[in-house]
C-alpha cells in the first residue's frame, strides 16, 4: 500500500525554486533513500514534507489524504516525524527532556510517553545510560542518537532522516545504518536522505536521485547500486 505519495512537487525560497517538480512514492514498510548532490533539494523535499516549508504546487498525501495543507504539528499527528539535518537537539536540556520534547502530540499520556521513550532506549542503550545528561554535552554520535531518537517519540507511521551518518566516525555509521533498520523492522517506514549513497543503497528497498530540484532516476536500490551513472556520479567510481 502506498503510504506517501508526492506528486509535481515545487518548493521555492523566495525566488530561488529548490524543488522542481518532484514525484516520489513510498510504499508501507519500506525504506526509501533520496539522493544527490549539495544543493539538489533532499533537505527541502524533507521539509516540504513535514510542513515547515509550503510548496506552491503539486500536493502530498499520506495514506490518500492531502497533507500538504495542513501546519506542522497536525502533520506529525498524522503519523510523520522528522529527524533533521545537524543534530538539532536542545543543549540545555536533557536527554529525557530532549525526547519528551518529541511526544508533545501524546500530550498528557504519560504512560504512553514512558513507554515511547523505553522502546527508544532499547534501541539506544547508550541514551539510556545518559538519560539525565545535558543534550549540549553529547558526542557527536550520540546526538545524532537523540534527533532519530527524539522523532520516535511520536511513534510514527513515516520517520524522515536527513543525514544521519555525517560527522560519525565509520564505526558509528554502521551502527547508524543497522539502527535504520532495526527501526522498520519494527515496522516503521523510512525516508532516508543520505551523502553516503552507498550505505543508503544498501539499506533501502528503493531509492530516488536527484538533480538540481528534478527526480533524475528511481529503482531498486540493488539496480541502483549497478547503475553506470550512479557509480559514476554518487559512488565515487572511475
Ligand atoms: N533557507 C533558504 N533560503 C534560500 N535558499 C535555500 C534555503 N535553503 C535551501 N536553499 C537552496 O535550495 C536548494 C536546495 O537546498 P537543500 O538544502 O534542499 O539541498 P540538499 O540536497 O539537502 O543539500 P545538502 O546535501 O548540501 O544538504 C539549494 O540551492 C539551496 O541553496
Ligand atoms: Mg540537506
Amino acid at each position: 500500500m502506498t503510504l506517501l505519495k508526492i506528486e509535481n512537487l515545487h518548493t521555492y525560497y523566495g525566488h530561488i525554486q529548490a524543488l522542481k517538480g518532484i514525484h516520489l512514492e513510498v510504499e508501507e514498510g519500506e525504506i526509501v533513500t533520496l539522493i544527490g548532490a549539495n544543493g539538489a533539494g533532499k533537505t527541502t523535499t524533507l521539509r516540504t514534507i513535514s510542513g515547515l516549508i509550503r510548496p506552491r504546487d503539486g500536493q502530498i498525501l499520506l495514506d490518500g489524504q492531502q497533507i500538504h495543507t495542513l501546519p506542522a504539528h497536525r502533520i506529525v499527528e498524522a503519523g510523520i516525524a522528522h529527524a533533521p539535518e545537524g543534530r538539532q537537539i536542545f543543549s540545555t536540556l536533557t536527554v529525557t527532556e530532549n525526547l519528551n520534547m518529541g511526544a508533545y502530540t501524546l500530550a498528557a499520556d504519560k504512560a504512553a510517553i514512558e513507554e515511547n521513550r523505553q522502546r527508544v532506549f532499547d534501541l539506544f542503550p547508550r541514551l539510556e545510560e545518559r538519560k539525565n545528561q545535558l543534550g549540549g554535552t553529547l558526542s557527536g554520535g550520540e546526538q545524532q542518537m537523540l534527533t532519530i531518537g527524539r522523532a520516535l517519540m511520536a511513534r510514527p507511521k513515516l520517520v524522515l532522516l536527513d543525514e544521519p551518518s555525517l560527522g560519525l566516525a565509520p564505526m558509528l555509521v554502521k551502527a547508524i545504518f543497522d539502527t535504520i533498520q532495526e527501526i522498520n523492522a519494527r515496522g516503521v517506514t523510512v525516508l532516508l536522505v543520505e551523502q553516503n549513497a552507498r550505505a543508503a543503497l544498501k539499506v533501502a528497498h528503493r531509492g530516488y536521485v536527484l538533480e538540481t530540484g528534478r527526480v533524475v532516476l528511481s529503482g531498486a536500490a540493488n539496480e541502483l547500486l549497478r547503475d553506470e551513472r550512479v557509480r559514476k556520479a554518487y559512488l565515487g567510481e572511475q
